[in-house]
């Protein structure tokens, strides 16, 4: 690496700041660890414009970490609704436990501390420790993994050992030497990644502002600022079938809690079947007995026939997840009555009172859809 750039980066990237980085969010300027890792976790796979709007409102519900570490799961998925990523959720629940039982409720300032911790990834450790303790720890997210690739030209792909061991070393060798520098340091390099040296409309390459690296940056030198970091071709991710129960009776809809392990653990979605392998062109319709068969495997069919005379089709809806796409169709039942079950994670819930359950984000936008249709109010 060039000793000049090794001690200027530093104080290139915080005079940029001053000029065009971001500030005055909410969670600048905090030091309280507390809700310094709360925005971290809220930023990692949402948008800015998203947590602006959704942060305060979880720090008002939950303000200290002991009253997050008290609350129900149930009360901090419903609180996330609509982020995604609900492990996010379960492990920030989690976290606040363990810093309570282990940590008499104050987050460790060492970062190999705090990424013992649930959830909380050694980049995230190094944010935490740098914006709430001033530590000079570094940070290795998406973003600045490609800062760091196009300005020393490191080749390879990022997930590969020796690249990432690579560019951690890096990181660390380009921290400034002030430990007070660290807050606008690490909020520099993480503006600079976002807004400037972005993956496909790098500044560098629309010619209306300057980089302040322009001369220091291998990949720009060498005309490969587009081709760095070097992308690894993704496969496919693999497609489900499922088949989901829209079980109706008057104003209630029966909806089922989700194994925490799963996917949307621990929220409240509809019964459906097993995952399957999706098959093109799909089965013909299964009858209505088989639809409970496979939807409420633990429920007598015979007792829920009685009350569930037809069945109809209704939308399929596709979701994509990190690592896999499901479709889900939906069938319309009609019950007639709430039929109670001694199975606790089955429960009818008036479309009313929708607001106060951890829903998954599409069953959310399907009910909200019935919900309107009654001038109900989904929202809490
Ligand atoms: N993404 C992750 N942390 C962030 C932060 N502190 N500011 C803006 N975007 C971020």
């Amino acid at each position: 690496m060039s000793k000049a750039l090794t001690t200027t980066f530093s104080e290139k990237l915080i005079a940029w700041h001053a000029r065009s980085g971001r500030s005055g969010l909410p969670w600048q300027g905090n030091r309280d660890a507390y809700a310094v890792w709360v925005s971290e976790i809220m930023l990692q796979q949402t948008q800015v414009a998203t947590v602006l709007e959704r942060y305060p409102r979880f720090m008002k519900r939950f303000p200290t970490v002991k009253k997050l570490a008290a609350a129900q799961l149930d009360e901090v998925l419903a609180e996330w609704a609509g982020l995604g990523y609900y492990s996010r959720a379960r492990n920030l629940h989690a976290c606040a436990q363990q810093v309570m039982q282990e940590f008499a409720g104050q987050f460790p300032s060492d970062p190999i501390l705090l990424e013992e911790l649930k959830g909380i990834g050694r980049s995230t450790a190094g944010a935490i420790a740098a914006f709430a303790f001033h530590e000079r720890a570094p940070i290795l997210d998406a973003n600045v993994k490609r800062i760091l690739a196009r300005l020393f030209s490191v080749e390879g792909a990022l997930q590969d050992k020796v690249v990432n061991d690579h560019l951690w070393k890096l990181a660390s060798k380009l921290l400034p030497s002030k430990p007070q520098d660290m807050p606008v340091y690490t909020q520099a390099l993480m503006d600079f990644g976002a807004t400037w040296c972005t993956a496909r409309k790098p500044v560098c390459l629309s010619g209306e502002k300057k980089c302040p690296f322009e001369k220091d940056c291998q990949a720009n030198l060498s005309n490969q600022v587009l081709s760095l970091p070097h992308k690894t071709v993704k496969a496919k991710s693999p497609e489900f079938d499922c088949d989901m129960l829209l079980m109706r009776s008057g104003n209630a809809i029966l909806l089922q809690k989700r194994p925490s392990k799963a996917i949307w653990g621990g929220l409240w979605s509809l019964p459906e079947s097993v995952w399957v392998a999706k098959s093109t062109p799909r089965k013909q319709a299964p009858s209505l007995k088989r639809l409970l068969v496979a939807a409420l495997p633990d429920e007598s069919p015979a007792v829920w026939l009685k009350v569930c005379k037809t069945v109809k089709a209704g939308p399929q809806i596709k979701h994509v997840f990190t690592h896999r796409r499901l479709w889900m169709q939906i069938w319309e039942l009609n019950a007639t009555k709430c039929l109670e079950s001694e199975n606790t994670h089955l429960k009818w819930v008036p479309l009313n009172q929708l607001g106060r359950y951890g829903l998954p984000q599409p069953i959310k936008i399907l009910l909200q859809g019935l919900s309107l249709a009654r001038g109900d109010d989904l929202k809490n």
